[in-house]
């Protein structure tokens, strides 16, 4: 209700922007134009949390969830409160990390004990369950953080995709190490296994997929988990509960709810998380990770803040070079880490590169998540728009001017794209990560000064060069190599293939994500060694051959 206040206070504050009605005020929809199968006609109360494989219900205080959506009636808009969750205490998390230590027991526990084969079966059995949850989960997800139908469904899909091919990993992975290997006088056998107690939190950008990335990884290794959901995008987990509860031995996931200082922080600082994995903000990060009082035994995998930037050259395919900047800086409403949040385009080329982007955005359709063919829909963070509103505000006082026709036009919690130009050093928006629909964009003679800018930033994610002179981008490649994960040729910034590495340097992440990598991450690898003399063989070929150790062994699966 704060929030809904805190908006019509603004609202009331800017009534002179009137001119956003023409286009904005149908931007949300009466309660009756809404598709019955996406309707939510009661508020959905959840009260149960998952500890040691049992639902419990919560009696306590409820944190409304609200949606990014409003409802039009007439001329009033009223926001559409979609359910609540449990805030939970340190107690509650307190018992969810007991059972998960339990389930590890000291790496003794059934799960991290269990053959390759054993986990397998647990997480394809999650799998089906989960896909039977889909058109509930999609329909969450659009109402929870305004995500398209389109791309809700496309989130859920590939998060199914991405948990199938860790499967296919884990199996390869399994394949190479059921080998012996002679080095030096020596033999041994080298296989990953578990680290102990991960906790693992996601973003609400993509509260399911970016989730699971790291969840699934931590589980098949024979890690146990403790699960927050995202900020934002909470009770869209709540349709997996109890596949999560039926499918996966006691304890091996728990999912708690609430504040994060109050249930993380209680976790962190009982010294028993072994692995934090964390998509959110540096700051966030570094605040969890200094609680925990022996640093040196937790590792993290963090996928954190970024300011991507694309380079327009003069030569660049300026059509290619448009649509995968609108992509990049607007899909999802610029609401993806790996969203290009600065543009440098060359003087030469920036008139028609205005021109043809603007006349792309307004091409791009704003509505709700379930309206065919939208892409601009409300956006889910508190305070959101008035914080947009502020860097187009600053950007303006610093010789910026929107040159979009409606740019940075809003209504409660629709911000409709703002194209900023020209875009310099002085505004707050050539440094600030704004995760959202404002475009800046910086006019630029020399190339060395896009590479100032990336050697500099306190980011380092992507970066997107869009030119066909290969001497020139071969340049600004090589300059790049040591200051970003991925260098996009002609291409806007992007996470996918889910195969190629993921990660970012500075204050961007912690970590390789990969669907191999995070099998790596979420676990160790632990060696047995012998000198090769004949008596040692002997002893290595009677275990190998009477099936007698379950790590010694080269037994594998197709
Ligand atoms: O928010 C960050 C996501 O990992 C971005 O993934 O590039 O596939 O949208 P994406």
């Amino acid at each position: 209700m704060e929030h809904r206040q805190a908006s019509l206070l603004w609202e009331n504050q800017n009534l002179n922007r009137t001119r956003m009605s023409q286009l904005l005020a149908n931007v949300f929809r009466s309660d009756d134009s809404i598709p019955e199968q996406f309707k939510i006609s009661q508020a959905i109360e959840q009260r149960e949390y998952l500890i040691d494989g049992e639902l419990r219900t919560w009696t306590g205080n409820l944190n409304p969830v609200l949606s990014p959506v409003f409802i039009k009636d007439g001329n009033d808009f009223t926001q559409k409160v979609i359910g609540s969750t449990p805030l939970l205490t340190a107690k509650e998390s307190l018992a969810a990390l007991d059972a998960a230590v339990k389930a590890y027991d000291l790496g003794h526990g059934t799960w991290p004990t269990l053959s390759v084969t054993e986990r397998i079966d647990y997480v394809e059995k999650f799998l089906t369950a989960m896909r039977t949850q889909r058109a509930e989960v999609v329909k969450l997800l659009m109402w929870e953080i305004g995500k398209t139908q389109q791309d809700s469904e496309r989130e859920f899909d590939r998060t199914c995709d991405y948990i199938v091919d860790t499967i296919k990993a884990y199996k390869e992975l399994d394949r190479n190490s059921a080998k012996l290997i002679e080095e030096q006088g020596f033999m041994a056998q080298i296989r990953r296994v578990p680290i102990g107690v991960a906790l693992c939190m996601g973003p609400y950008n993509y509260p399911l997929n970016e989730t699971f990335t790291t969840l699934i990884p931590a589980l098949i290794m024979g890690n146990t988990v403790v699960f927050k959901p995202a900020k934002y995008g909470v009770l869209l987990i709540r349709p997996l509960i109890e596949a999560f509860r039926d499918s996966f031995p006691a304890g091996v996931i728990n999912i708690i709810y609430g504040r994060g200082r109050e249930t993380v922080g209680a976790l962190m600082e009982s010294g028993k998380i072994d692995v934090f994995a964390f998509i959110g903000t540096n700051k966030g990060a570094n605040d969890l990770k200094k609680l925990h009082p022996k640093s040196h035994r937790l590792k993290a995998i963090l996928g954190l803040d970024a300011k991507n930037p694309a380079i327009v050259l003069p030569d660049a395919d300026i059509d290619i070079a448009v649509s995968e900047c609108i992509m990049g800086s607007l899909s999802f409403n610029g609401q993806r880490c790996t969203a290009l949040k600065i543009l440098f385009v060359h003087k030469s080329v920036v008139e028609v590169f205005l021109k043809k982007f603007n006349d792309e955005v307004k091409k791009l359709k704003p509505g709700m998540p379930w309206e065919p063919g939208v892409s601009l829909t409300p956006l889910p963070e508190p305070g959101k728009v008035e914080f947009l509103h502020d860097l187009v505000e600053d950007a303006k006082l610093c010789g910026a001017t929107v040159v979009n026709e409606h740019g940075g036009e809003f209504l409660h919690t629709f911000f409709y794209p703002a194209v900023l130009y020209p875009v310099n050093h002085t505004m707050k928006i050539y440094t600030e990560e704004q995760f959202g629909p404002v475009v800046p964009i910086v006019p630029f003679e020399n190339d060395e000064e896009a590479i100032q800018y990336v050697l500099n930033s306190n980011y380092g994610q992507q970066v997107s060069i869009f030119g066909t002179d290969s001497k020139r981008v071969a340049k600004l490649m090589d300059a790049f190599v040591n200051q970003v994960g991925r260098i996009n040729l002609n291409a806007q910034s992007q996470r996918g293939p889910d195969t190629f590495p993921f990660n970012g340097r500075k204050d961007s992440a912690e970590g390789t994500l990969s669907i191999a990598d995070a099998l790596r991450v979420f676990s160790i690898r632990t060696l047995v060694a012998t000198k090769s003399t004949e008596r040692n063989k002997q002893i290595i070929s009677n275990i190998i051959r009477n099936r007698e150790s379950a790590f010694l062994s080269t037994d594998y699966i197709f």
